[in-house]
């Protein structure tokens, strides 16, 4: 089984060459399963249900997301409506895992590829982040749950040593742990030993002619005078930062990692 997963997909340039590029890549790596990461799918700041739903119409089977998933308001109720459809899209939007129970949405997905159960766990780090449950012993908790074999966890944290720890601590349990977040993708994509694709970040899949995303002037501004101000999305440079992970789909271990980045 091929998964490719999207990394941090940043306002309408990042939905655009997304749309542009995906049926290209997944026909030349035989991509049987699309992940992507969409916290920042609406210029920058969360993702709306008709956002979601666009990219769902692109073959993508879930969307995770991060600490800008509540920016935009509409993402509350989508989740409410949930309800009894265990499938539907607004199901298929994941927040980390390890937020307050009580939060609207969830964050673990199981569900079918052709005759292969897969699930996709959502985290977030809660180093430089807001405090949250640990994600080390949430992830513990879903694992015995899960019953399929083939398992993608989003560890979406800003620290390397935490996403490089949670790596290891779940070699050889889980398919693949990428990490997002930074939008500045890592060239240390590597099966560990037990058979985890592991990678830091994939990095964005936006405009990199700004930081990470936003216009750089903008935030530029911000370091020199500490003034409050809106942010914009970057246009220039687009790229789309992804990795293929192939794995076998009965044992769930990851056979190869392979870093893209398409502009
Ligand atoms: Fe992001
Ligand atoms: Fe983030």
């Amino acid at each position: 089984m091929r998964i490719l997963f999207i990394g941090d997909i940043f306002g309408r340039p990042g939905r655009t060459i997304v749309k542009d590029r995906l049926p290209e890549i997944m026909r030349g790596h035989g991509i049987n399963l699309i992940i992507a990461n969409g916290e920042n799918a609406a210029a920058g700041f969360g993702i709306t249900p008709a956002l979601a739903e666009e990219l769902f119409e692109l073959n993508i089977d879930v969307i995770t997301t991060g600490n800008h998933i509540w920016d935009k308001r509409e993402i509350v109720d989508y989740f409410k409506l949930i309800g009894g459809n265990g499938h539907g899209p607004a199901r298929r939007v994941l927040r980390p895992a390890n937020y307050p129970s009580d939060m609207p949405g969830s964050g673990v997905y199981e569900g079918m590829k052709g005759k292969t159960p897969y699930a996709v766990i959502n985290l977030q780090g809660r180093v430089f982040m807001a405090s949250n449950d640990d994600p080390f012993r949430v992830a513990d908790q879903l694992l015995q749950k899960i019953k399929a074999k083939v398992i993608l966890v989003d560890m979406h944290a800003e620290a390397t040593s935490e996403k490089v720890s949670l790596g290891w601590y779940l070699d050889g349990r889980v398919t693949a742990v990428v990490g997002t977040h930074t939008h500045v993708p890592t060239a240390d994509e590597r099966v560990l030993p037990n058979g985890t694709a592991y990678i830091t970040d994939v990095g964005m899949s936006g405009p990199y002619d700004g930081v990470i995303g936003v216009k750089k002037e903008l935030v530029v501004g911000r370091f020199l005078n500490n003034m409050p101000v809106r942010f914009e999305p970057a246009t220039g440079d687009v790229r789309l930062c992804a990795v293929v992970i192939d794995c076998d789909e009965d044992t769930g271990k990851a056979r190869k990692i392979e870093r893209l980045m398409i502009s």
